[in-house]
């Protein structure tokens, strides 16, 4: 088994084949748009594949930016009720007495302004999932009436009396720390055992960082294609800098940073580490400074050979395009036949290649 830092370093040339072959999502749908090959996920992925038919009730809990709601998602996405509707519910978005009505529906005349009756959003799920997102945020009068439903698939609506029967499963998220939250008599600790029977404990990117190139590539990708932007892939340092950055909205975030380089990049150019936009202090904490330096010393005066800087050229020409020697060339502005005669001078060496492994 190959350590977490040779993994990451192996992972800095994702070759288009490996791409296709691991965003496969461990084997789900090819049409979810969730990609992953970590290890952390993987035992995710395993998990929910065990769980997603049944109707056990999950509770996914990460930082910011980290999945939960594409993973839940994905719970619909695989289990026997995916033709049946997936609601999502925000729980922090609205007041308490908006929240109920919300989730449960209301009856004609039960509050000013409830001029005919109105289902929930349990009643709308029936049959699916509910999706009750940011649950930590949730009321505590609300949590007992959520207990409720739990227990009994059974509620009623605002201002009613009439008892509403429904089959719907639970997915509840939050970045919230529950337990915490029960301690501070901010959550109930019924509700927390009744929606804790699956637990999924979403990592933040910093502690996946093999995801990064991946999840890079696969947004570089999206966003070339609806931006019908030819943006061709990472120049390596920019790559290193993704690697390294500490990603505190996590994946939206780099999400939101490939969306931007894309759009700002220049066509037929691949992104570089100035169209990042990553904060300075970030940049230099991951060594971006450091590596300048380095790769400027190959070019100081008293270091400097001619072949040395030929071949590095080269390599990060390959680097860059993913190491297809053609148009590797092509970036150059040599031919192919030049190139591949300079690559076996240097003996650079890639296991794509295998006829010139020698
Ligand atoms: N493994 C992944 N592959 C591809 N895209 C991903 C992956 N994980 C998350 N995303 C994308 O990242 C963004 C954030 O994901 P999502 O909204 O599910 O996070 P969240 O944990 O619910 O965040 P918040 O706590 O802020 O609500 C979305 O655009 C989502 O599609
Ligand atoms: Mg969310």
């Amino acid at each position: 088994m190959p350590k977490a830092a040779e993994k990451v370093i192996e992972m800095k040339d994702v070759s288009n084949k490996s791409i296709e072959r691991n965003w496969g999502n461990f084997g789900f749908d090819h049409n979810y748009p969730l990609v992953s090959r970590s290890s952390e996920m993987k035992d995710i992925f395993a998990l929910i594949k065990k769980i997603a038919k049944s109707n056990a009730t999950v509770l996914i809990h990460g930082e910011t930016g980290t999945g939960k709601e594409l993973i839940a998602g994905l719970i619909q996405f695989i289990s026997t009720r995916s033709t049946k509707p997936f609601v999502k519910v925000n729980c922090a978005a609205l007041p308490e007495n908006l929240l109920e009505s919300e989730l449960f529906g209301h009856e004609k005349g039960a509050f000013t302004g409830a001029f005919q009756r109105r289902k929930g959003k349990f009643e709308e799920a029936d049959g699916g999932t509910i999706f009750l997102d940011e649950i930590g945020d949730m009321h505590l009068t609300t949590q007992s009436k959520i207990l409720r439903v739990l227990q009994d698939q059974e509620f009623s609506r605002v201002g009613g009396n009439q008892v509403i029967q429904v089959n719907v499963r639970v997915i509840a998220a939050t970045n919230k720390d529950l337990i915490r939250e029960i301690d501070v008599g901010n959550f109930r600790s019924d509700l927390y055992y009744r929606i804790n029977v699956v637990n999924i404990q979403l990592p933040p990117l910093r502690n996946r960082r093999e995801d990064i190139p991946l999840i890079a590539e696969f947004f570089r990708r999206k966003f070339s294609q609806e931006l019908r932007k030819d943006v061709p892939g990472f120049h390596p340092e920019t790559m290193d800098l993704l690697i390294h950055h500490n990603w505190p909205g996590n994946i939206r975030e780099l999400r939101n940073m490939i969306e931007r380089a894309v759009l700002l990049e220049e066509e037929r150019k691949p992104i570089m580490p100035q169209d990042l936009a990553m904060p300075g202090r970030d940049y230099f904490a991951a060594g971006g400074k450091d590596r300048r330096k380095q790769s400027s010393t190959i070019m100081s005066l008293s270091t400097l050979k001619l072949a040395d800087v030929e071949k590095e050229v080269i390599l990060k020409a390959l680097k860059m395009t993913n190491w297809v020697q053609k148009d590797a060339a092509k970036l150059l502005s040599i031919s192919a036949r030049v190139l591949n005669y300079k690559i076996s001078i240097y003996k650079i060496k890639h296991p794509n290649w295998r006829k010139y492994s020698s």
